[in-house]
């Protein structure tokens, strides 16, 4: 995109207090430098679902910088080109054009050494400072850590032993996917292994969501229209709910997934994020620094409302259909033991001790092999409390619903009158569908490599948001270590009963699914 087709888009850009739009533009007109990529593990599921194939989009919409070389390190290398092309083929955004293919596969080469092993740690550091002589390159380094957590510190540890790490001319940066530890202390050991060896500002953690162009739309929604805000706090909204159902189970992740649980895959992250990015207040700049400073506030006056019993919900997928398909409970998918405590669905319900939203509940759920995939956050505000008793009465709840996907949008919900004598109000709802007015979207790991070469971490949790949200859930995750197997609910339902208590017992119920 053009920096006059991003005014055009966002027309704040420039004009006085637009200070979403400009910083849009610094965003999208700062060009990446010259610059080699080294993904550990490029033979790995995330790398050939998501990383390769956002690496190709990039390359096709002529993204990439001119002196861009990506150097894939794994344990095997033997058929990876064969894998690379595969995976750009099926999983790419674009469609496979062989030219953009053949320019960007000159420029993968490939490392093959285990991530202990320093001397192919040498290996790497002797091609990489080839590349930068043939290219003319002044050593500028990504390290993406697309490998279990397990060796993450290990990796670093090589890279520093090589003294690939620090540099004299070019600039170093390590991206990090979650799962950040596995609880706070994990968590913090963690980071103790990254800082030691590369600058906090070096650091890139990933959370896809942030990517999502709905997401980022939260802030714009917010800010960067008057009506809102106003609005927005414990006078005039009753509730939020915060939803991530997939209709997919976990089959073949067992290897990942058992042990870990929902409220680690996707709460501790994605999930607080979200309620990050709706109950913040508003960055003195939207930059990585304004944006973090006012997320990590909020993120450390969040806390799990109890008691737990009540005010939480558990779950486990049975058997029943997955998109109309017959399946098996997770208990008997291959990987998992039968006596598996592994949650599949969690919901929990958190409050923010700050002035803005003291006894505004939030509610937030997921679940795997739910009815149908969504991911939306839905603000309730509080009903009318004017007007004649019959008013009242017909009173609708007036939502807002970030639409997160599929059908990315915002929905307004209302009530108007029905035609005809009386006064019968009908919910009614407004509509925006992002498909239908701006181009398709560039997929997350499009936005948040680019973001990387750049060096812009606006969209990169820090280590502190990391922290504070284990703390969050830390707690509920204790508790639950308690009580046994989690409730089974019917793979193709809307979760187990638990969740529908939880909010029942509020005197409001979860948006259909
Ligand atoms: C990942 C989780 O972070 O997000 C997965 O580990 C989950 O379990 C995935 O399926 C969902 O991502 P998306 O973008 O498809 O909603």
């Amino acid at each position: 995109m053009t920096v006059s087709e991003v005014q055009e888009r966002y027309p704040l850009a420039g004009g006085s207090g637009g200070v979403v739009g400009a910083a849009l533009i610094g965003n999208i007109g700062q060009l990446a430098e010259p610059v080699s990529m080294v993904i550990f593990g490029i033979t790995g599921d995330l790398a050939r679902k998501k990383l390769l194939p956002a690496i190709y989009d990039l390359a096709h919409s002529g993204q990439l910088p001119a002196d861009f070389d990506l150097v894939g390190f794994a344990r095997e290398t033997a058929d990876a080109e064969t894998q690379l092309r595969e995976s750009v083929t099926a999983y790419a955004r674009t469609p496979f054009d062989p030219e953009v293919w053949e320019s960007l596969a000159e420029r993968i080469h490939l490392v093959q050494g285990s991530f202990d092993d320093t001397a192919a740690f040498a290996r790497l550091s002797a091609r990489l400072a080839e590349l930068d002589v043939r290219r003319g390159k002044s050593g500028n380094y990504v390290f993406y850590l697309s490998v279990p957590p397990s060796f993450f510190a290990t990796v670093c540890d090589q890279l520093a032993i090589c003294g690939l790490n620090r540099s004299a001319h070019g600039w170093r940066r390590v991206v990090v996917e979650k799962p950040f530890g596995h609880d706070l202390a994990s968590s913090q050991s963690l980071g103790v292994a990254l800082e030691r060896v590369f600058p906090p500002s070096s650091i890139y953690r990933i959370d896809h969501y942030l990517g999502k162009e709905t997401v980022q739309n939260i802030l714009a929604l917010r800010f960067a229209n008057g009506m809102f805000e106003p609005l927005w706090n414990n006078r005039h909204i009753d509730h939020v709910q915060i939803t991530m159902a997939e209709s997919v189970g976990v089959t073949g992740r067992a290897g990942y997934y058992d042990g870990v649980g929902a409220a680690r895959d996707v709460i501790q992250n994605h999930l607080l994020q979200l309620l990050a990015l709706i109950a913040m207040e508003e960055p003195v700049a939207f930059d990585a620094d304004g944006i973090a400073a006012e997320k990590i506030k909020v993120l450390s006056a969040t806390e799990l409302l109890g008691p737990l019993a009540e005010t939480s919900a558990r779950g486990q997928y049975g058997a029943g259909v997955e998109n109309d398909v017959p399946v098996p409970g997770l208990a008997d998918e291959a990987g998992f033991p039968a006596d598996s405590a592994t949650e599949t669905f969690a919901a929990l319900t958190v409050g923010i001790a700050t002035r803005r939203w003291a006894g505004v509940p939030f509610f937030i759920r997921t679940g795997k092999r739910l009815a149908r995939r969504t991911a939306e956050i839905a603000v309730t505000f509080t009903p009318p409390v004017h007007g004649s008793p019959a008013s009242r009465a017909a009173a609708v709840s007036n939502v807002l619903v970030f639409r997160v996907q599929p059908d990315d949008g915002i929905e307004l919900h209302i009530g108007a009158k029905r035609p005809g004598g009386g006064m019968h109000i009908q919910p009614v709802s407004l509509g925006m569908d992002f498909r239908s007015v701006f181009d398709p979207a560039p997929e997350a790991y499009e936005r948040l490599i680019c973001d990387v070469l750049r060096g812009d971490a606006t969209l990169f949790p820090r280590r502190e948001e990391v922290e504070w949200s284990w703390k969050v859930v830390d707690p509920l995750l204790d508790y639950w270590t308690g009580c046994g197997r989690p409730e089974t609910y019917r793979s193709g339902s809307s979760g187990p009963a638990s969740a529908e208590r939880m909010l029942s017992r509020t005197a409001r119920a979860w948006r259909t699914l």
